[in-house]
């Protein structure tokens, strides 16, 4: 089946839409988990994104209201970022977009296209686990492990914006990001112990 290319003005439509229903389930207090990607259609037309993710670019064709975090897990195959709601309340999609920490279920891929993407898949530096991925075992700080790639991602960001002065920051700054195992402890620890490295580091 051949498809349309879609202009930039009709993604941005599309990325309205798709964000307005959202937006929409949200303030209905809708929970249930949105759909896995959708399902290209002769009345949709396809986009060729250019991605740049850990450091790669990534060239995929996809349906224009492809969520980043479906481009990651069902195109790249890059599994460790978790749908949790998919509706912007758990965090379990985390993953950093120039630095920030975003939500990919509410990032539209295409519009991720000549933004630096880093998943939990690129933390770490060959067999050298980030000093956060550390701190998480040895401080226990997970049960089930659904939300800790989403964790862990948020707790990067939140020791680069420098909200680790106490735990109760730690806590209020990680508060999108929920455990329902309740290692809450844990983790704040863990982010406490790498914020810790971190700033030893930076003393030399
Ligand atoms: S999957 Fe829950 S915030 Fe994205
Ligand atoms: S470790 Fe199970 S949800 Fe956090």
């Amino acid at each position: 089946m051949s498809l349309l290319r879609a202009t930039r003005r009709q993604l941005l439509k599309l990325a309205a839409a798709t964000l307005g229903a959202v937006a929409a389930r949200l303030s209905t207090g809708a929970t249930r988990p949105v759909a896995a990607q959708p399902t290209p259609s002769r009345s949709t037309p396809a986009l060729d994104v250019v991605l740049r993710v850990n450091g790669n670019t990534r060239r995929l064709t996809l349906d224009p209201r492809t969520t980043l975090l479906d481009a990651l897990r069902e195109h790249l195959h890059l599994t460790g970022s978790k749908k949790g709601c998919g509706l912007g309340q758990c965090g379990a999609c985390t993953v950093l977009m120039d630095g920030k920490r975003v939500k990919s279920c509410l990032s539209l891929a295409a519009l991720a296209e000549g933004r630096e993407i880093t998943t939990i898949e690129g933390l770490a530096r060959g067999e050298r686990l980030h000093p956060l991925q550390v701190a998480f075992i040895e401080r226990d700080a997970f049960q089930c492990g659904y939300c800790t790639s989403g964790q862990i991602m948020a707790g990067v960001a939140c020791i680069a914006e420098g909200h680790t002065g106490s735990a109760h920051e730690i806590r209020e700054w990680m508060s999108g990001n929920l455990c329902r195992c309740g290692a809450y402890d844990h983790i704040v620890a863990a982010i406490q112990d790498a914020a810790s490295a971190a700033a030893a580091e930076r003393r030399g």
